[in-house]
């Protein structure tokens, strides 16, 4: 049997602008797991992948609608081999549609499970090419950041068609992330920002540029370990996720809980309107700000941090 994870991640700085080629930062969750353990199948022919979470079951026939059947079809193809008699099983620890990038984890799961399984791992770049062809699955228009996370595993500073930046902390960065429990698929938020770009084009592009400019003074911040600065930084690209109608009730009062416990900065991650919020504390402000966004309703708090 082989077995292989993938992490979970949060975007620091850049959703959304990091779609029409601005740069962003986002960082792997290792907490939070997406795993696929792959055997050889005993009572079937070909791959079957069994989604136990869901309780879903399938066969690579359904590879046109099914991210998990088209993620082993892209594989097989990939090792230009004919499908073999497979049995896997994946599972995860990341909850859906909620900015965490479960749908690149699962399929980076997969795919590294099934390649090292049939003898030719694939490297982290082609892993994440391969993601990113299941990530236009979930929404038409993905950069790219998803995937490129959590299949290098590490803090990336990210730009649409470039090769991925690792990036380098002056000081350790602890961070809080509160769930709303609100679930909200990419791909509906992608497309009205999409659509509100299509209608003022000049408005969205300076929002964008703005949120771009965030990006690079953080990715500054960050190398320089100036942890008020990067917290005053995530709170800024607030300001422009809000312009971009991307924020909710539900992140706005988590992300408010955490800023009166003390943190540092706030901001949505992921694709917004639900999911998950990130905030940046000092260690010695973590239990209170966990506390706070549990008592403001979050339906699930924990902490990461990039050392
Ligand atoms: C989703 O994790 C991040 C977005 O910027 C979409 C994308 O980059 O593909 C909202």
């Amino acid at each position: 049997m082989t077995t292989a994870s993938a992490p979970a991640k949060i975007i620091l700085f850049g959703e959304h602008a990091v779609v029409y080629g601005q740069p962003a930062l986002a960082a792997p969750v290792f907490g939070l797991q997406a795993t696929a353990e792959v055997k050889e199948g005993t009572d079937h022919y070909g791959v079957v992948i069994h989604a136990t979470d869901i309780n879903s079951h399938f066969s690579l026939a359904l590879a046109a609608r099914n991210a998990l059947a088209r993620t082993a079809q892209l594989v097989l193809e990939k090792l230009e081999i004919p499908e073999p008699d497979l049995d896997i099983t994946v599972t995860a620890e990341i909850p859906l549609a909620s900015g965490l990038g479960s749908g690149a984890a699962v399929s980076a799961a997969l795919a590294k499970a099934m390649s090292t399984h049939l003898g030719q791992p694939l490297p982290p770049a082609e892993l994440s090419d391969l993601v990113f062809e299941v990530e236009k699955m979930h929404h038409g228009t993905p950069s790219g950041i998803d995937n490129t996370v959590v299949c290098y595993g590490e803090p990336v500073l990210f730009v649409k068609g470039r090769t991925p930046q690792r990036f380098e902390v002056g000081a350790p960065l602890h961070f809080v992330v509160g769930d709303t429990g609100v679930k909200s698929p990419t791909r509906n938020t992608v497309g009205d920002v999409r659509r509100g770009w299509e209608g003022h084009r000049r408005q969205y592009e300076s929002w964008f540029r703005a949120i771009g400019k965030l990006a690079r003074e953080a990715h500054r911040s960050i190398r320089l370990g100036r942890t008020e600065e990067i917290g005053q930084l995530m709170n800024a690209n607030q300001a422009l996720l809000q312009s971009l109608d991307v924020s909710s009730v539900e992140l706005e009062t988590l992300i408010n809980a955490a800023r009166e416990a003390g943190a540092l900065g706030a901001k949505l991650s992921g694709g917004g309107r639900g999911g998950n919020m990130v905030a940046l504390v000092d260690s010695d402000r973590e239990a209170a700000v966990c506390e706070a966004l549990q008592r403001a309703g979050a339906a699930r708090v924990f902490t990461t941090s990039i050392e």
